[in-house]
């Protein structure tokens, strides 16, 4: 069943995630299918955020491979081993959550957009193996903080026991 997003006015960004957050869980808690839990999430955050660019990239061998997402057209495959390409193959590889203030200071980004200028990335890791990103872009330098990071990587704890575990 489809939810309603209620955000209060002049929220906080730490506020807005408090309020997602069980949305978030109410909406993928009654879906089995990954694919359709993961275009929500990212139509849930990209609704609430003024983000460029809100989605997932799903890892199949040594690469990641574009899932659902909100924002302009983005690059399709992205390596992970054996050298990982942008930020996003750099978190997967690692399998630790990456904020870059400034894309054009991170060697190797992948510039999708010319518009993005700072990013985070967050890896569902289990058994051991990156599952899949998420993956976030901004038009505004410095965009990202503790709180993000706090915040998606519970959001990708839903994921991984909804799906994972
Ligand atoms: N900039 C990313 C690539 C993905 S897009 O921004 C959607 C990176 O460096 O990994």
């Amino acid at each position: 069943m489809a939810q309603s997003l209620q955000i209060a006015q002049g929220a906080s960004k730490k506020e807005i995630y408090q309020e997602i957050l069980p949305q978030i869980k109410a909406t993928i808690s009654d879906e089995p299918d990954l694919i359709a839990n993961l275009a929500n999430i990212s139509a849930i955050l990209h609704e609430v955020f003024p983000n460029l660019w809100t989605g997932f990239y799903i890892a199949q061998g040594n690469e990641l491979v574009l899932g659902p997402f909100q924002g302009p057209l983005a690059c399709t495959r992205i390596a992970i081993s054996p050298t990982p390409r942008g930020v996003c193959g750099s978190s997967a590889a690692k399998q630790e959550t990456f904020i870059v203030p400034n894309v054009e200071e991170f060697p190797g980004h992948i510039a999708c957009s010319s518009r993005s200028k700072s990013e985070i990335v967050v890896p569902l890791i289990a058994n051991g193996e990156t599952k899949l990103v998420l993956d976030i872009d901004s038009e505004q330098l410095n965009a990202y903080d503790e709180t993000d990071q706090q915040y998606l990587e519970e959001i990708i704890n839903l994921i991984k026991l909804m799906h994972y575990v």
